[in-house]
């Protein structure tokens, strides 16, 4: 490594670092994704041009190639991310995640054919854990790309936990097999293609039965597969940006996973078996025994609002199913200009992905500084007038503090109830990704407001221009 790369190596690294920072938060998150991409842009910089090792000469020697394979991926990216819909996001992300647990996987297939014979120790591991980790993280993405896009559906069979048990055992001893034989001068590669194809299954089986509505979760979990895969390749190639970025992409999809799992109060266990999720269909009927449903219509809502002195904006799932976020900063707009404050209540994991909601509403520019996470907005319920729950609903159930039998009991929710006036949006009276029915759609402060949810809003922009 000449001083030249190490330099660019450490700017990528540092890149690396402040933008995963400014990530953290929404209105720095846009820098922060610049940052690291120009952290990546030193990082391959001096990777093909300032490396003077033996994987140097093999880089110069064909690097139109290179450049050309940068161009059509940089083309392909750009034109994908482009034209994908907010909420096809996560299918996306578990698409270039597989792509990622990919490379890993030819990384060290290359490397392990280019030293076949006898191997330390410390040089396999890394080899053969990266095949195996980034062929898991790849085929897994690909089952959850795929689910996500509604073309396969959950696949459940008794047993499937031992299989995967079993799965997993195998791989780890064909991996011995693997390392004894290329070690004794016996011919390994039947253990090496066996690693390749015990792998994929496993990555199949382990994604398959899990509930449709869990796959960001699992996505995050892939994610730091993969990122620990690409760290091994930075353990091979003694390449230390590459190990850096792996293991932040490691740890960062780690810590994802457990947040989510924290805000939906569930364990990983259980989002891998899948207790809850996969069943967003199901509906309620309405008129739950003892409770009635208070519709009301558009006029009210826009007449309730305007003499209110302080709204809560409650977004989740159905918000972002009608693209109804330039629509929500109008009606925003229209109300501070009739002197009320307004608000909006982030819960963090409304939605299907993390961060859903503050990036579907930064597309239509609402000022950061309205967006209140739910630990700091839960005390201001108290004194708000009206609380506009647009396309939400597990978010906002009071099961989650009353009810120990609900699949949802614990999970950290909105307290919208201890508001003067709660209004609902949404179309039916159909329940949200839990599956369960909403105590607060009967609440005698609740009023429904039926309708797709940019519809709804639209007549109540239209209304308060006459009211
Ligand atoms: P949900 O509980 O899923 O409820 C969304 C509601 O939106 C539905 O009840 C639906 O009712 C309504 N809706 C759908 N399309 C609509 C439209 N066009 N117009 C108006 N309303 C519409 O959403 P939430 O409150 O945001 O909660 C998120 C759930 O997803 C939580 O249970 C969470 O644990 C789970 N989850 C989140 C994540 C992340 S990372 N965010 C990951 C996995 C799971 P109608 O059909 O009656 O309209």
């Amino acid at each position: 490594m000449n001083s030249i790369q190490e330099f660019l190596f450490l700017l990528g690294s540092v890149g690396f670092i402040l933008g995963l920072k400014y990530m953290g938060k929404p209105d720095s998150a846009r820098k922060g994704n610049l940052i690291a991409a120009a952290g990546m842009a030193f990082a391959v910089i001096g990777i093909l041009f300032f490396d003077n090792k033996e994987e140097g000469i093999v880089v110069a020697n064909n690097i139109g190639l290179i450049l050309g394979a940068i161009a059509i991926g940089t083309i392909i990216g750009w034109l994908m991310a482009k034209k994908v819909k907010m909420t096809s996001m996560p299918e996306m992300v578990s698409l270039f995640n597989g792509m990622g647990g990919l490379c890993a996987a030819l990384i060290s297939i290359i490397e392990w054919r280019s030293h076949e014979g006898t191997m330390e120790m410390g040089h396999y591991l890394p080899i053969v854990a990266g095949l195996i980790i980034g062929t898991v993280s790849f085929t897994g993405s690909m089952i959850a790309w795929g689910k996500l896009s509604g073309k396969i559906g959950d696949y459940r069979f008794p047993g499937q936990q031992f299989i995967n048990l079993f799965l997993l055992v195998a791989v780890l001893g064909a991996a011995w097999m693997n390392f004894s034989a290329a070690n004794s001068g016996e011919d390994s590669m039947m253990w090496f293609y066996a690693i390749i194809g015990l792998a994929i299954i496993y990555g199949l089986l382990f994604v398959f039965p899990i509930g449709g509505a869990d796959m960001p979760v699992v996505i995050s979990l892939l994610n730091s597969f993969t990122g620990v895969a690409a760290a091994c390749g930075g353990f091979l190639y003694d390449n230390k940006v590459m190990l850096m970025g792996g293991i932040l992409v490691g740890s960062a999809g780690t810590i994802l996973t457990v947040v989510m799992c924290k805000a939906m109060n569930r364990s990983l266990t259980n989002v891998l078996i899948g207790a809850v999720g996969g069943n967003n269909s199901v509906a309620s009927t309405g008129g739950k025994p003892g409770g009635t449903v208070r519709e009301v219509q558009a006029t009210d809502v826009a007449i309730m609002m305007k003499y209110a002195s302080k709204v809560i904006v409650v977004p989740g799932y159905g918000l972002a199913v009608a693209q109804a976020q330039h629509v929500v900063h109008e009606l925003e707009n229209m109300l501070e200009e009739e002197g009320v404050e307004v608000k909006y209540a982030i819960h963090p994991v409304a939605g299907r992905m993390p961060g859903h909601m503050n990036v579907l509403l930064a597309e239509s520019n609402v000022s950061y500084d309205k967006l209140v996470e739910m630990e700091h907005i839960n005390p201001e319920f108290a004194t708000t007038d009206v609380v506009l729950v647009v396309g939400a609903n597990d978010v906002v159930n009071p099961a989650a503090k009353t009810d120990p039998s609900s699949p949802i009991y614990g999970m950290p929710i909105l307290d919208v109830e201890n508001s003067k006036q709660i209004i609902v949006l949404k179309r039916s009276m159909k329940s949200g990704y839990a599956g369960i029915d909403n105590d607060l759609f009967y609440n005698p402060k609740c009023g429904m407001l039926f309708g797709d949810a940019k519809d709804s809003l639209q007549k109540l922009v239209n209304e308060l221009k006459v009211v």
